[in-house]
């Protein structure tokens, strides 16, 4: 392998990380580009395997820099053996879908927090590197959103602009179990922070800004569970290939803005190959110009999935669903996530690439390619039945 220079001009060396929750969709594209493109090893831990199954095989020529250890981290006391044994933790592990957080608030809490407390602890007493995964939800809402409607200021970047070092963070009340998942992360985030004034922990925060695209969450009674509720790409796309409109909530009035996965991992890579300049650091990733509301993102995955199969559009793409039909008591929803993204171009000159049309191409003609037949199979069975 040709010799890779980090920002700074130097000679990158081989490390070895510990990937907590790297059987997901984050650490299943993270692992193939780190063994695509790098010597450094990685030992990935999680509950399931089949994203990272690929990767595993022993005719592979990573073979050797790459292990699967399949735990559940807050029953196993020997990931702390692995942290110690490694360079750099990444810590992906959480429980991380909106249909989880006002209906599981304490598996959330317990995840998102309690969990990872003896990662961050064994990074900090072990003096080892800690990558932590957080979210653009502990932003909540936006100060704009506490404005009236016709307020002119709503359209003030200052009001709905989220910036790492300025932005507060702004929840509902205890009652809007919501924000459990944000507030969780938040004050995970507040741990490792302490850890680093304190104790000098070296550590990155990543936010992710909504990333995007093959092998995100499952389609439900195809490869996960019939009655789960994924995040909203799979939640739309689950619905085009059944050919059924997709719910809008509350009609999709929400803003986020969508980034590939592909052009997230390019900057999580630059985090780990800089820790000079990523250290120290909490990072917002995302791509402020894919700004769109759920539904133009219904729209657009439309005209997209019609375009990769040739299938015709429904009569009827969509429909409205209140939020308590949808997600139950105590949900409540961020209105608007537009990453500022000066922190990450100054520290590691990181931009994103991939339009929303573009990334959806490839993500739907991949569901479309992987998901069909099965689901074909299963609404004829269900048919016959
Ligand atoms: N995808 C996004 O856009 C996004 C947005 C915001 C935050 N994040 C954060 O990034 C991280 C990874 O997200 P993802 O999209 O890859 O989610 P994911 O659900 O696909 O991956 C998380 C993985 O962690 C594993 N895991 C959970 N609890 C575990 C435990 N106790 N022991 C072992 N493994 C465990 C799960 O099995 C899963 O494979 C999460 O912390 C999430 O909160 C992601």
């Amino acid at each position: 392998m040709v010799v890779r220079l980090d920002l700074d001009g130097n000679e990158i060396k081989a490390i070895k990380i510990c990937m907590i929750g790297g059987g997901g969709f984050i650490g299943s594209h993270l692992c193939e580009t780190l063994m695509w493109e790098t010597n450094h090893t990685v030992l990935a831990i999680d509950v399931y395997s089949d994203k990272i199954d690929h990767l595993l095989q022993e005719d592979t020529p990573w073979a050797n820099r790459i292990s699967f250890y399949q735990a559940n981290i807050t029953l196993d006391p020997r990931v702390n053996d692995f942290i110690k044994d490694c360079d750099l933790t990444i810590n992906l592990a959480a429980i991380c879908t909106p249909a989880d957080y006002n209906t599981r608030p304490l598996d959330t809490i317990y995840s998102n927090f309690v969990d990872a407390i003896p990662v961050v602890k064994c990074c900090s007493e072990n003096k080892k590197r800690l990558m932590h995964f957080s979210t653009c939800e502990v932003y909540g809402k936006t100060l704009g959103s506490y404005l009236p409607a016709d307020d002119p200021r709503r359209n003030e970047p200052e009001f709905y602009v989220l910036k790492e070092d300025d932005s507060p963070c702004l929840y509902g009340s205890i009652e809007k179990q919501r924000w459990s998942y944000a507030c969780a992360k938040q004050l995970i985030e507040r741990l490792i922070y302490g850890e680093g004034a304190e104790n000098d922990l070296k550590f990155t925060v990543v936010r992710p800004f909504n990333w995007i695209g093959p092998r995100m969450d499952f389609i439900p009674g195809v490869d996960g569970p019939s009655d789960g509720v994924p995040r909203v790409l799979a939640c739309f796309s689950t619905n085009l290939l059944r050919r059924e409109p997709m719910k809008l909530v509350d009609g999709g009035k929400s803003q986020r803005t969508f980034l590939y996965i592909k052009d997230a991992i390019k900057a999580v890579m630059l985090m780990i190959d800089n820790p000079g300049r990523a250290n120290g650091h909490i990072f917002n990733v995302g791509n402020p110009t894919n700004e769109a509301s759920v539904k133009e993102l219904a729209d657009v995955m439309t005209e997209v999935y019609s375009k990769v199969t040739g299938l015709p559009k429904l009569p009827q793409p969509t429909v409205e669903v209140s939020s308590l039909e949808f997600y139950g008591v105590g949900y409540d929803d961020s209105d608007r996530r537009i990453p500022d993204m000066n922190l990450i171009q100054k520290q590691l000159g990181w931009n994103p690439e991939t339009s929303l049309n573009d990334l959806l191409e490839v993500t739907l003609d991949y569901q479309h390619k992987t998901y069909a037949d099965s689901i074909a199979q299963s609404m004829n069975s269900s048919k016959a039945a």
